[in-house]
This record gives C-alpha cells, sequence and structure tokens, in this order.
C-alpha cells in the first residue's frame, strides 16, 4: 500500500477535522507539511499532528515541497491564488468549499488546470457516505421510480459572535451567506442525486445578524425533468437541522442529520403496494459515515488508480452556478436559468452582483489579496 503525502494549508478549525481523518486511515496518507499564517497555530498544528515540516506561508511551502496533495483549509478568499499557485506547479489540490468566490474565479481555477499535470478537487464531503451512494445507485431503478419533489433544508443556528471571525460576512472573503457557505453542502448532495437543474427563482434576506451577506434564503429549483425542490438557507434557526427529502413515484427517501450523517439519519417509506424499494434500498452500500475521511479515501483512491479525484471542477461548477443563480434571482427578481450567468453577468464575478439590495452604497472592491492580508494577517 502506497502512503499518500499532503501538506496542509491553513490549520485553523476545518484542518484539524482534515488531520483527525487523514490519521484514521490506517496509514494510507501522511501529513508531511503544513503552511500557516498564524505562528501558534502553526507550531500547535504541528505539535498535536506531528508534523515534520512547517512554513509560515505557502509559497515557501512550495518551494521545498512536492507533496501528492495540497490540502486548502483556508479562508475562502484565497482559494482561487492559492489553487493557481499550486497547479502552476503541477500538484492536486484538495480545496475546501466553497472551491472558489465565484464563477469567474472557478473558470479561472478550470484554465490553469488544463495545463497542469494537477487536478483541483473540492471538499463536498456528504457525497460520500454509503446513504447518498445507496440513492444514486437506485436512481434510475424501476423499483424506486422517477423523482417529483424534493425538500433541501439547511436551517442553522449562527450567534452574532461567529462573525467575529474577519472573513465571515463578507461577500469579497466569504463569497456569501448560508447560501454558499453552510446549505452548498445540502445543494451539492441533493443535486448529486437529482442531476441537471434547470431553472431557480429565489429570495434572500439580512434579518439578523451583523452580516454584509444575506442570513436566509429561500429558492424553488426546477430540474431538467421537471422535479421541483423546495431549497431554505437559514442561519437564524435555533432547532437546527440538515433535512433533504426526496419524493419518488414508489418511494420517499429522508435524510436528516446536522453536520454530517450515518446510515441510521436516512428512512426510507414505501408507497402503498411497493414494498420492493426497501429490498432494493439494502441491497445498496452501507456502513460509511459521510464526512472528511470518506472523500480522502475516494480522493485516495483515484490517485492510486491515476484516475480524477473527486469531486472534480465541472462538477462543483453545477453546485456553484446554481449558487450564483440563487443570489441572481434574490437580487434581481427574476427566474434565472441555468448558463445564463456568463461573462459580463454581475453574478459572474461575484455572488452578490452590482451590490445586496440592503447595502445602499457600491462597494468598494480593493483586490481580494489586499483585504486578506490585512483580514488575517498574511500573504498569499
Ligand atoms: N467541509 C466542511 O464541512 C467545512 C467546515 C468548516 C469550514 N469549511 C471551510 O474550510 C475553510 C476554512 O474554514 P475554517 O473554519 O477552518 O477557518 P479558520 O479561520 O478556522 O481557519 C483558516 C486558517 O487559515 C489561516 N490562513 C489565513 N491566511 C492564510 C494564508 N495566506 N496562508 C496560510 N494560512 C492562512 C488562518 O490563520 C486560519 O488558521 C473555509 O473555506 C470554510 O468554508 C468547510
Amino acid at each position: 500500500m502506497r502512503t499518500f503525502e499532503v501538506a496542509v494549508v491553513g490549520t485553523g478549525s476545518v484542518a484539524e477535522l482534515h488531520a483527525r481523518d487523514m490519521a484514521s486511515l490506517g496509514g494510507r496518507v501522511r501529513v508531511v507539511a503544513a503552511a500557516e499564517v498564524d505562528a501558534d497555530r502553526l507550531a500547535d498544528f504541528g505539535r498535536r499532528w506531528d508534523v515534520p515540516r512547517l512554513y509560515p506561508d505557502l509559497e515557501s511551502l512550495l518551494a521545498k515541497e512536492r507533496p501528492d496533495v495540497v490540502d486548502l483549509c483556508t479562508p475562502p478568499g484565497l482559494h482561487r491564488s492559492q489553487a493557481i499557485a499550486c497547479l502552476r506547479r503541477d500538484l492536486t489540490v484538495l480545496c475546501e468549499k466553497p472551491p472558489a468566490l465565484s464563477l469567474a474565479e472557478l473558470d479561472e481555477i478550470a484554465t490553469v488546470e488544463r495545463s497542469s499535470r494537477g487536478h483541483f478537487a473540492t471538499v463536498f464531503q456528504h457525497r460520500f457516505g454509503s446513504g447518498a451512494r445507496a440513492l444514486r445507485r437506485l436512481v434510475g431503478d424501476p423499483r424506486l421510480g422517477r423523482p417529483t419533489v424534493a425538500v433541501c433544508n439547511t436551517l442553522w443556528f449562527r450567534p452574532d459572535t461567529y462573525f467575529e471571525v474577519p472573513w465571515r460576512g463578507s461577500w469579497d472573503l466569504e463569497g456569501g451567506g448560508p447560501t454558499m457557505g453552510h446549505g452548498v453542502h445540502q445543494l451539492d448532495l441533493m443535486l448529486s442525486v437529482l442531476g441537471d437543474w434547470l431553472e431557480v427563482v429565489a429570495v434572500a434576506t439580512r434579518r439578523a445578524r451583523p452580516t454584509r451577506t444575506e442570513d436566509l434564503s429561500a429558492a424553488v429549483v426546477t430540474f431538467a425533468d421537471g422535479t421541483v425542490a423546495t431549497v431554505v438557507n437559514s442561519l437564524l434557526s435555533p432547532r437546527e437541522t440538515s433535512y433533504l427529502r426526496f419524493d419518488f413515484e414508489y418511494a420517499t427517501v429522508e435524510l436528516e442529520h446536522l453536520y454530517g450523517y450515518d446510515d441510521t439519519a436516512w428512512t426510507v417509506t414505501a408507497a402503498p403496494g411497493h414494498s420492493e424499494v426497501l429490498t432494493a434500498w439494502e441491497e445498496g452500500p452501507a456502513s460509511v459515515p459521510s464526512g472528511h475521511a470518506a472523500q480522502l479515501s475516494a480522493v485516495l483512491d483515484a490517485l492510486e488508480a491515476g484516475t480524477v479525484p473527486p469531486v472534480p471542477l465541472p462538477v462543483a461548477r453545477v453546485t456553484l452556478e446554481l449558487v450564483a443563480a440563487t443570489y441572481a434571482s434574490a437580487f434581481t427578481g427574476a427566474r434565472i436559468r441555468r448558463g445564463d450567468i456568463v461573462p459580463g453577468s454581475p453574478f459572474y464575478t461575484s455572488m452578490c452582483g452590482p451590490r445586496a439590495p440592503w447595502e445602499t452604497r457600491a462597494r468598494p472592491r480593493p483586490p481580494v489579496a489586499d483585504q486578506l492580508s490585512s483580514a488575517v494577517g498574511g500573504d498569499l
């Protein structure tokens, strides 16, 4: 068995989960280096996870290291430039969600990826639990029938203090509110099951939190086959839940969890006279919880097999395009179809377009790099 070498960039909250889950993979992967602008945090991370080589920034790491994977756990406003720096050196990148601040940034990464020997994969870990795999495997099976209607709710609670972290709540550093940063997990999982979305009608509003982005959005999404889904993304919901419901002709499939699920979080209810669908469900994969470990395993499998690691850019783009279209619909009042947001559209370069309706003046837009240096005290 080959041991893959990973370099972690940004050693904050999510990097801890990555390190913990990598350590759980039975020696398949080892963190050989880390880069972080906060020296104390870097030293702690290095000690806790026994990381041999530590760097104050990505550039100095890239000057010395050739890891199999660079694992970007930095704030969203850094993903584009850091991913491009790695891809230009032919390194493979695993990047935390959201993969970029806008479709324009994502397309820039894709352009560089095309001439790189490295790949770019986005962390959307809820695709990888056995429940999601079982459901995707059943789609198209006559025992389940066609999908008709779906519900996709991310009802989370974030107090005002959550927004004290400098990059949170800003269009130019975080990219958006719960539509972009939180509900995107459920949205991505729903799209992995239902396939091509066609159009969206949405509202987004800032009801309660000290943020420049929305803290609540709701959307109606129509799919190419006519399936209709309602989507709610909230940071204002004291009883938190992540809830997905898929009604097919012969069964309702539900998932209720919060930040990750196992098989027990899924329920399947057969329509009267269609109990064979329950047998079909039991035939599917089992016992793999969603989470970073599940996606990391899939990424390592791909690297071992010499295939493209999941989730590749074109797939992540479908999800990011629905996020952009949700904002575009909410802020213009228009019905937005897939493919409407192209270069030249204000929603191509920023999720809020010219500005969110609650912002009275046009936003000053200093280069993202400058803002991040002052917000997090580091270079790119
Ligand atoms: N997949 C998930 O379930 C999940 C969960 C939480 C966060 N995330 C995502 O992970 C990313 C990081 O979130 P977080 O909560 O860990 O944030 P965080 O603020 O806790 O950690 C980010 C770290 O990056 C460091 N950093 C900043 N600039 C840097 C630079 N130029 N070079 C190196 N390091 C730098 C910061 O000092 C900080 O330690 C975000 O994109 C977020 O959306 C994903």
